[in-house]
């Protein structure tokens, strides 16, 4: 039997120093998403999110022995929830930092006409280890390059002395010229000198120190749930599989870009130089009512196929109302037979609150959880 005291508090296992992998914008606070699981299911259920984020709800779901599948579009978030499911081996995880490390020096020149951002974020030596690391980490298809890559995306910018990086908050990644003013206007213009491969050793023996997290066989499907779910439910119809438990929190109405937040992580898995906004579906800030509607339709309809009827949907969200009106219209629409709660999240002098962050300008009158059960 599982300890949760032991995982939402301290270092002390391995469950819990895996469970906070992965600085993420507006994340479950671990220990929430470990009442949840463990109140509204039981042992050998399954339990769905489809949008998963750094994948809180669904590592809570695999250590406490429940079945648990996520999906989720951005892949930082979904890097750090499939790596803390299934970390690689360390040894191979240590060889193949040294490795990339060794390539380094073929990036000498290319450091040279790296925009001043870079220049000023990070000093020669982790400049060409990071670009070596972007080249060379095949992430999305090695496991042990996957967990290199996510070790190395979560101390890619922090404070001083906590990362590879100069002075950075380390949720999320903040603009090019507003960094480069603000290192300037605080004398911050030479970044630390530091060795990546020794830095990164160290957070690699930090995290496997107490070994590896005991997990339920779950997973975390990279890619766009409205179109991940049509495929996920004939398998389950397949298999005969029901979900006992859709524990979610599905992206705000016009509050965040989570892709924009997290520029630097996502220009390390290849994307681009400079902060933009993608302008693909479900990538950018959700400012288009219409579809922001159809998302949320289109995904706790599919949903709805493969829950249980004795099910709980669980679903934490923003209390400004066009993001809460939408949601409660949209859940009451797909399971008309249940009872719905409505739970009023305070907005508490407490940083663990999704969206109070780092005194960020978007404020909010906080969030609220919608819990329905038949
Ligand atoms: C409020 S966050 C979830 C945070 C999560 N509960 C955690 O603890 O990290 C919403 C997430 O939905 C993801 N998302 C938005 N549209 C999506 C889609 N169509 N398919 C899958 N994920 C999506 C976003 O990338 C974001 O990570």
């Amino acid at each position: 039997m599982i300890d949760i005291e032991s995982v939402v508090k301290g270092f002390k296992t391995a469950e819990s120093r895996w469970a906070r992998f992965g600085p993420y914008y507006a994340m479950f606070p671990v220990d929430f998403a470990f009442e949840v699981v463990k109140k509204y299911s039981k042992e050998g259920d399954y339990i769905l999110d489809p949008f998963a984020g750094r994948c809180s709800s669904i590592y809570a779901g695999g250590v406490l022995g429940r079945h648990s599948l996520g999906i989720e579009i951005n892949p930082v978030g979904w890097l750090y929830g499939n790596v803390k499911l299934n970390p690689a081996d360390k040894e191979e995880v240590v060889d193949r930092l040294f490795e990339v490390y060794g390539k380094r020096n073929y990036y000498k020149r290319a450091i040279q006409r790296m925009p001043e951002f870079y220049r000023i974020c990070y000093c020669d030596e982790v400049l060409k280890f990071l670009l070596s690391a972007r080249k060379n980490l095949d992430w999305k298809n090695s496991n042990v390059d996957a967990t290199l890559m996510s070790i190395v995306l979560v101390y890619l910018h922090a404070k001083i002395g906590e990362g590879l990086s100069n002075q950075m908050r380390m949720t999320k990644s903040m603009g090019m010229n507003y960094s480069v003013e603000w290192w300037k206007e605080n004398g911050l213009v030479n970044p630390p000198e530091l060795n990546p491969a020794e830095v990164i050793l160290n957070k690699i023996e930090w995290r496997y120190k107490k070994g590896m997290p005991k997990v339920t066989e779950s997973a975390v499907v990279f890619g766009d749930s409205t179109i991940e779910l049509e495929k996920i439910v004939d398998r389950s119809i397949h298999n005969d599989i029901k979900f006992s438990l859709l524990f979610t929190s599905p992206p705000y109405y016009s509050i965040t870009d989570y892709h924009a937040d997290q520029w630097l992580r996502l220009w390390m898995l290849g994307g681009s130089e400079t902060p933009k906004t993608i302008t693909e579906k479900h990538k950018g800030r959700f400012i288009d009512k219409e579809r922001y509607y159809n998302l949320l339709d289109n995904v706790f309809g599919l949903s709805s196929k493969m829950m249980e009827e004795k099910s709980t949907i669980y679903v934490r969200t923003d209390k400004r109302k066009f993001t809460f009106d939408t949601t409660v219209e949209i859940l009451n629409k797909h399971y008309p037979n249940h009872k719905m709660r409505i739970v009023n999240k305070p907005l508490k002098e407490d940083t663990r609150t999704q969206t109070k962050l780092y005194g960020d300008k978007t404020m909010k009158p906080g969030e609220v959880d919608i819990i329905m059960r038949n």
